[in-house]
């Protein structure tokens, strides 16, 4: 008889922390010779469903870069984690993180993205950050691209839309993997690569005079770059670190067929490739074959040089990590999946609720695409970001009763156990926003997702004071239980 030791919870090494974005806390967006980047030319939206992040044009930029506050563009304020680092990673060590997701802001070490010399200042802030988690036993996990990139490259050469961009990305990242060997064990290519498609915030370039197809060009393209980049960073890495690992990563979003009508089920599976068609080409390091027929069809040629394929094959990742904050569901109805603006489009869900922002909350959901990403890949996965955005309010004595945070947390936390249980490799949970930060899809501040309050609001008024929310401690206990105490 097959007989087996199932696994019975998360493994004694199991990265439990949280995981943040430079541009979404740094703020100090002008200091010590950081260039200005493109997160930080996007206005902030005027209602809590206004997704107007991707839509920059040059003159939007021009205004931006006349504009020398802060106050339409919080990106650049964040939380002023750059001069609170201690103070918070002080916190996080409180509840007992192991590890800790930032990004490195690009244009901190190269302002302009193209210069030989790094801005030693730059280096050495994240040295600075790097020693005190390590002060306290926590792992740095480091993103090399979220969401931003110095805006000289865009003005310059209009992003990734460039295959110039890839020269100057691959002399950053050398740099990094020279500086913090020894020191950054965890790294990240690109944050959620497949946003890309969604535009600037992805690619760096401005296409907003494009129609829908030539967009699609631009883009495509723009990610072929981004690929061939990440294949040549994981490359370095393990020349340069061979005990560093290097991982992809993906926003995860669970797609379910609206009926069992086969024509349902198929418009979900395609909704699906076009999700995990990112991680085919990290992980198993070609395009899939699905691809080919789709780029035919929808009009995309890609332009690739003579070992753009080989270098894609020898630059497969270490392990996938991903985001997961909720589901969707898709029928032959649904806003065809042709070229999403929205890697998140889909049809409500009426078993689901949903957030204050309309994201469908799903735990079951994390379960199946753990299982289905392990079936598939056969790769380590890790959870580098699930949490819940929500309006909390500060009592006059200065708590925040969070209980939705917790039940939203426990769930997903249960569901993982079960997928470990499913036999799935898994690294590491972190949550979304351990202390509150700047939303990256609409810059408000009141979108919460912190165990610890950020004294601000959405116009940047406040003593930015830090306060631990019940969450805070709800933590600390599942971590000191390695996920077994969850009430
Ligand atoms: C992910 C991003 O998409 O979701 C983060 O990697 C982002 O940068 C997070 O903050 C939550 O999204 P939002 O829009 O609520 O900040």
């Amino acid at each position: 008889m097959y007989s087996k030791n199932m696994p019975t919870g998360f493994a004694k090494d199991f990265l439990w922390g949280g995981a943040t974005a430079a541009n979404q806390i740094e703020g100090a967006w002008n200091e010590d010779g950081k260039g200005l980047t493109t997160a930080e030319v996007v206005k902030k939206a005027a209602t809590h469903h206004d997704l107007s992040m991707n839509t920059v044009s040059q003159e939007s930029i021009a205004e931006a870069i006349a504009d020398k506050t802060d106050e339409m563009y919080p990106k650049r304020r964040g939380i002023d984690f750059y001069h609170h680092y201690q103070e918070d990673i002080k916190l996080f060590a409180e509840m007992g993180f192991k590890a800790f997701r930032i990004s490195i802001a690009w244009a901190r070490i190269f302002p302009k993205g193209d210069e030989k010399e790094p801005n030693a200042a730059g280096l050495e802030f994240y040295d600075k950050v790097f020693s005190e988690c390590h002060k306290y036993g926590i792992e740095p996990v480091v993103t090399i691209s979220h969401y931003e990139m110095p805006l000289n490259l865009t003005l310059k050469q209009n992003g990734w839309a460039s295959r110039q961009t890839i020269d100057n990305f691959t002399h950053y990242t050398e740099t990094l993997f020279q500086h913090y060997k020894g020191v950054v064990k965890y790294w990240m290519t690109f944050n959620e690569i497949n946003a890309i498609t969604g535009g600037f915030t992805g690619t760096g370039a401005v296409d907003n005079e494009l129609n829908l197809e030539q967009k699609a060009q631009l883009r495509f393209q723009a990610l072929h770059h981004q690929f061939v980049a990440s294949a040549l960073a994981v490359q370095q890495c393990h020349a340069i670190d061979p005990n560093a690992k290097i991982g992809c990563m993906l926003a995860r979003a669970q797609n379910y067929p609206k009926t069992p009508n086969p024509k349902d089920v198929r418009a979900a599976q395609l909704q699906d490739q076009l999700n995990l068609f990112y991680t085919d080409v990290q992980v198993r390091g070609e395009y899939p074959e699905y691809m080919n027929r789709y780029f035919q069809e929808n009009g995309v040629a890609l332009q690739m040089q003579a070992d753009d394929e080989q270098i894609i094959k020898n630059g497969t990742v270490d392990y996938l990590a991903f985001s997961y904050y909720m589901s969707s569901i898709t029928s032959t109805d649904s806003k065809p999946e042709k070229f999403a603006d929205s890697f998140m489009a889909g049809e409500k869900n009426p078993y689901l609720e949903t957030s204050d922002w309309g994201w469908q909350i799903d735990p079951i959901g994390l379960r199946i695409s753990l299982n289905e990403m392990w079936d598939r890949y056969r790769v380590p996965l890790f959870v580098v970001e699930n949490g819940l955005g929500a309006e909390d309010k500060l009592t006059d004595d200065y708590q925040v009763h969070d209980s939705y945070r917790i039940d939203y947390l426990r769930q997903h936390i249960q569901q993982m156990k079960e997928a470990v249980k499913d036999g799935v490799q898994l690294m590491g949970y972190l949550t979304w926003g351990p202390i509150d930060l700047i939303s990256a899809s609409t810059s408000e501040m009141s979108k919460r997702y912190g165990f610890i309050y950020v004294d601000q609001d959405d116009a940047g008024q406040g003593t930015l004071k830090r306060y631990k929310k019940d969450s805070f401690d709800w933590y600390k206990k599942v971590i000191a239980s390695n996920g077994e105490e969850l009430d």
